[in-house]
């Protein structure tokens, strides 16, 4: 980026539209059945972090690094089992926030691209791998 291109974090008005992006994203997150069970209970310090690592990746402040050191994405996700339909659900949340929010041209394609390509990398399991995160009680003995 030269000097005198603008951010993608400032095209879009900040802070305050990266928090209501996440705030999108977060409520599809919650509300789907499929990725809510690999998520922990609490959603709040996730969605703080997560937010503060897009403000930065796009060009605004660096308080993620300051305050959580290194991204390193891949190993940060490696606790979970993400599979090609996790990145799926993940990202059509994504792009489904970006357009509640607001988020126009030629920032809305900047970040679309980079959450396609970078959902991807996030992969760590192939669709045949048993799901742990998604185990069930197995049915009640009924023979007690
Ligand atoms: C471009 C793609 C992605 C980006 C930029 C991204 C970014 C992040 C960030 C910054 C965090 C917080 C890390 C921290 O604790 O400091 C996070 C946590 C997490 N991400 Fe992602 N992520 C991506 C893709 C995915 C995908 C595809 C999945 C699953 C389908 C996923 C599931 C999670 C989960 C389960 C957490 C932990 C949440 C928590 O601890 O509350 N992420 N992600």
């Amino acid at each position: 980026m030269t000097e005198t291109e603008q951010s993608v974090y400032e095209m879009i008005g900040g802070t305050e539209t990266f928090r209501r992006l996440v705030d999108a994203f977060y409520k599809r997150v919650e509300a789907d059945e499929y990725l809510r069970p690999m998520f922990p209970e609490d959603l709040e310090p996730g969605k703080y972090w997560q937010m503060l690592f897009l403000i930065q990746f796009f060009g605004g402040p660096t308080q993620y690094i300051e305050d959580r050191g290194h991204p390193r994405l891949r190993m940060r996700h490696a606790p979970f089992v993400i599979d090609q339909k996790g990145r799926d659900h993940w990202f059509t949340h994504m792009c489904e926030a970006i357009d509640e929010v607001g988020i126009q041209e030629p920032a809305r394609t900047t970040m679309r691209d980079y959450f396609e390509r970078g959902s991807s990398f996030m992969i760590n399991a192939d669709q045949n791998t048993p799901n742990l995160m998604h185990w069930q009680k197995p049915p009640k003995d009924q023979s007690t």
